[in-house]
C-alpha cells in the first residue's frame, strides 16, 4: 500500500466569516501554525502515510506556499508534499488534489483541514480496514439528536436514529476507485458534500470505522469556542536542558544561584559569571526553542559587561511566563572540586525558589565533584547543567 493524503483547505468559510474578519477558517491561528498545518503533523505521525497534497484557494496559493514552506523548515513532516489549486466546490477540490497523485499512489485519504482534531489512532484505523481490502472506508460516530426530516415550515417525518450516521474525515480509499468515480460524478453532474456519497451513488461499497467525537469540524462561529477552549484545556510538556561551563582565574568573585560565595576561586566571565543561573536560562529558552543565552545577550557587548545574571533570568522568564508556559519542576546540579557546596545550597535553592516563584518541592540544587577527574577535578573552572519541566498551554 502507498498512501497519500489529500488535505482540503480551498473553501472559503462563508459560515464562518463573520467571526473571523474575513480570514478563511484554514488559515486561522491555533497553537501558533494555521490550522490547516495541524491535520499535516497528525499525518506526519501515522508512519504508513507517504505524501500529502495541500489544496488551497487558487488566490492564496502563493502565500499558503511559503507559510508551509516555513513551517516545513528542517523538514519536520518527514513527508513528501505537493500543493495545488481548489475548485469552486468541495468536490472540484478534490478532484484537482487526485490529478496531483503520484503514479506509484495505490490509496488515498480525503481529509478537510477543518477537522483539525482527528487522531493519528484514527488514521492508523482506517489504513488497517484499507490493507483488510476494503476499498472505501470512512470514520462515523452515532447521532444524539433526533433527526427530522423538515419541509417548508413543517416537520414531514422522524428518521429511524439508530440506522443514522455522522460522518468524518479522513475518508480513506482505493485511488484506482475514488477517480473512477469523481470522473463519473463529473460526468454526470452529481453534487456530493464528502467522497464517499460519491462511491455510494456509483454504487460501491463503503464501509465504516468509530469515529472519534473530538474530530468535530469548525464550521460556525460558535464552533470558534472549540479552538479556543481546547487552546486552554490540554497544556503541552515540554523540557528543557541547559548546560554551561566558566573558568577559575583573575575575574569576577563567585556567584551560584545569585548568591555570593565567600572564599571560593573567582571565574572569568563577561557578565557575573553565575554558571548556575545561565545553564537554568538556556534550560527555559530550550522550552521555548528559544535558542541559548549567547544568543540573546552576547558576550561581545558592552551592555552586558558584569550584568547580574539574576536580570538575564528575569528577561528570559518573563519572555517565559507571558507566551503561557508554567514551570513545573527545575533539577540544578553543580560540578565543581573546589568550592565545597554542601554549606550553600539551602540558600541557593531558597534565591532560585524566589526569582521563579516557585514552592520548595519544585525546585532541587544538588552539587557533585568529578572525583577529581577533568578540568573540574583539576581545579580549573566549574560547571552545571538544568532540567526543567514545564506546561505550554
Ligand atoms: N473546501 C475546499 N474547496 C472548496 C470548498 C471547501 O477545499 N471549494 C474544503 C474546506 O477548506 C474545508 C472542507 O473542504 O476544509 C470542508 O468544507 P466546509 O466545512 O464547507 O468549508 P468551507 O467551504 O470553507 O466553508 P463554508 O461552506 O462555510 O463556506
Ligand atoms: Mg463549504
Amino acid at each position: 500500500m502507498h498512501c497519500w493524503s489529500i488535505i482540503l483547505a480551498a473553501g472559503s468559510g462563508t459560515r464562518l466569516s463573520s467571526a473571523t474578519n474575513g480570514v478563511k477558517k484554514q488559515f486561522l491561528e491555533w497553537k501558533g501554525a494555521p490550522l490547516f498545518w495541524h491535520s499535516a503533523i497528525t499525518f506526519s505521525h501515522t508512519t504508513r502515510m507517504r505524501g500529502l497534497i495541500f489544496v488551497f484557494p487558487e488566490e492564496d496559493i502563493e502565500e499558503a506556499t511559503t507559510t508551509l514552506k516555513n513551517l516545513d523548515f528542517g523538514r519536520r513532516l518527514g513527508l513528501p508534499w505537493k500543493v495545488v489549486s481548489g475548485g469552486s466546490r468541495r468536490q472540484d477540490s478534490v478532484y484537482n488534489g487526485l490529478q496531483a497523485l503520484p503514479s506509484q499512489c495505490t490509496h488515498v485519504f480525503v481529509h478537510d483541514s477543518a477537522r483539525p482534531f482527528f487522531s493519528a489512532k484514527l488514521a492508523n484505523t482506517l489504513l488497517d480496514s484499507l490493507e483488510n481490502e476494503n476499498q472505501a472506508v470512512i470514520p462515523a460516530i452515532p447521532v444524539t439528536d433526533t433527526i427530522k426530516v423538515a419541509e417548508a415550515n413543517s416537520i414531514s417525518h422522524t428518521l429511524d436514529r439508530s440506522t443514522l450516521r455522522a460522518c468524518q474525515t479522513p475518508q480513506g480509499f482505493e485511488k484506482k476507485l475514488l477517480v473512477e468515480v469523481h470522473e463519473r460524478c463529473r460526468e454526470e453532474g452529481w453534487e456530493v458534500t464528502d467522497d464517499a456519497s460519491i462511491v455510494e451513488q456509483a454504487g460501491q461499497p463503503v464501509v465504516f470505522v468509530d469515529g472519534e467525537v473530538t474530530n468535530s469540524k469548525i464550521t460556525t462561529p460558535e464552533d470558534l469556542t472549540m479552538i479556543e477552549s481546547k487552546q486552554i484545556s490540554i497544556p503541552v510538556p515540554v523540557t528543557g536542558w541547559g548546560y554551561d561551563v566558566h573558568s577559575y582565574g583573575e575575574g569576577r568573585p563567585m556567584k551560584l544561584g545569585g548568591i555570593p560565595i565567600q572564599g571560593a576561586p573567582e571565574v572569568v566571565a563577561h557578565s557575573d559569571g553565575d554558571v548556575l543561573l545561565h545553564a537554568l536560562c538556556d534550560a527555559l529558552l530550550g522550552c521555548m526553542g528559544e535558542g541559548d543565552i549567547g544568543e540573546h545577550f552576547p558576550d561581545s557587548s558592552e551592555e552586558f559587561d558584569n550584568i547580574s545574571s539574576g536580570v538575564l533570568l528575569n528577561e528570559v522568564y518573563d519572555k517565559f511566563l507571558k507566551r503561557g508556559y508554567r514551570l513545573t519542576n527545575v533539577d540544578l546540579t553543580i560540578i565543581a572540586q573546589v568550592p565545597r557546596l554542601v554549606p550553600w545550597k539551602p540558600q541557593i535553592k531558597k534565591n532560585i525558589c524566589r526569582m521563579l516563584k516557585l514552592n520548595t518541592d519544585q525546585v532541587n540544587v544538588k552539587a557533585t565533584t568529578e572525583e577529581k577527574l577533568g578540568f573540574t577535578g583539576e581545579k580549573k573552572g566549574i560547571k552545571a547543567v538544568a532540567a526543567v519541566m514545564a506546561l505550554r498551554s
